[in-house]
């Protein structure tokens, strides 16, 4: 299996562990990852909030994201790290971005829209690598083509295609999701011909509904120089999943993956297991408290669409084992049903049989 080389670095094993929130992918998990030689990303999703309360005093956006990515170093050594930026966290995300980068980010990942200005925000910073998580050659064109009329200072250094099946917020419409065209196998090949046209060849990493060896191998067949997987990594040790969001996937059925309703504030839809307290007792209207799925000028469609959208905020953050009164909302890629025990994360690399090398010196 080839390392994958992102911006010049290299990483010894080709796969990435998606950035997960609210407050799922950490330290713990993100250092674990890196430390074994795959790409361990830290999620910003409302993390100010959560490191707030976990420390008991305010950090801001930028503060939190610096504090968390510094503990993740500690833990990776020498491996990669990557911070996930969510585009959907409009008030936040410059300043998580800018955080990530003073706490020592390889590299900006970043979906849920489109990241329009993330080349400008990382203008000084060249040796982070700059990553945008698309869901079709469509998103990737227009994203490209507005880098470009802006005059951005640099382009994608990677790229991540998901697909229908992945974990967290998706980037297509509920009635997208089933279509033979959005089927991932689908979906990359055209990347990969745009890519090696428009953006020098950078890497392609697949995700979404990515679980075995067999998948891995398929994705790096077809072109790809790498994976991305969320749901594997969801139920590990290492996760910063509340125990009992963890034991709920464990014993998830595939009946019980579900879409959530009523939807996110942001728009897309999202999947969660229906073992979720939250969805097992739903609320009518539930008033967003910690506002950060919001847009530019700050408000919530769960405050000014309550029928349409509910706060995800409370309940993610109860997901995470802070402590919150909504009930936890546990979101999982299409995948959970698979989750048969909580692993660490050297098993998952174990039981898909790779091996973690030592870091080659040219890292
Ligand atoms: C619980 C959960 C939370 C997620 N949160 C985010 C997020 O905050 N931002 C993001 O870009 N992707 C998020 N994702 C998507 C993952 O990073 C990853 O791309 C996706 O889960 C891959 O599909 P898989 O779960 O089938 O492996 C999340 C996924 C899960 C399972």
């Amino acid at each position: 299996m080839r390392p994958l080389r992102i911006r010049g670095k290299t990483i010894p094993l080709p796969i990435v562990q998606g950035g997960m929130g609210v407050g799922i992918s950490l330290a713990p998990l993100a250092g674990e990852v890196a430390r074994l030689g795959g790409v361990g990303t830290v999620s910003t999703a409302a993390l100010a909030d959560l490191i707030s309360l976990r420390e008991g005093h305010a950090f801001t956006s930028f503060e939190a994201a610096a504090h968390e990515m510094r503990a993740a170093r500690r833990l990776a050594d020498a491996g990669y790290l990557a911070a996930n930026v969510m585009c959907a966290a409009a008030t936040t995300y410059a300043d998580s971005v800018r955080g990530a980068v003073a706490g020592g980010a390889d590299a900006i990942v970043s979906g849920a829209g489109l990241p329009v200005d993330l080349p400008f925000l990382l203008a000084d910073a060249p040796e982070v690598a700059l990553i945008p998580i698309v869901s079709s050659v469509r998103a990737l064109r227009i994203l490209v083509k507005q880098w470009r009329r802006r005059g951005a200072p640099r382009l994608a250094d990677a790229v991540v295609v998901e697909g229908p099946l992945a974990g967290g917020h998706l980037g297509f419409k509920v009635e997208e999701l089933e279509a033979e065209d959005n089927r991932l196998e689908n979906l990359v090949p055209p990347v990969l011909e745009y890519v090696h046209a428009e953006l020098a060849g950078v890497p392609v990493i697949a995700a979404g509904g990515i679980y075995s060896r067999d998948d891995v191998d398929f994705y790096l067949d077809m072109g790809c120089a790498g994976v991305q997987m969320g749901t594997r990594f969801l139920a590990t040790v290492e996760s910063s999943a509340a125990p009992e969001f963890k034991q709920a996937l464990v014993e998830t059925t595939r009946e019980e993956i579900a879409l959530a309703q009523p939807a996110s504030p942001c728009g897309y839809p999202f999947r969660i297991t229906t073992r979720s307290p939250r969805a097992r007792a739903p609320k009518a209207k539930n008033p967003c408290r910690h506002r950060y799925l919001v847009d530019p000028e700050g408000r919530c469609k769960a405050n000014t669409e309550p029928d349409r959208y509910a706060c995800l905020c409370n309940s993610l953050l109860s997901s995470a084992g802070v402590l919150d009164d909504d009930g936890g909302l546990y979101s999982t890629g299409a995948n959970g049903w698979r989750v048969d025990r909580v692993m660490t994360v050297r098993e998952v690399f174990a039981d898909l049989g790779l091996v973690a090398e030592p870091l080659p010196a040219s890292h």
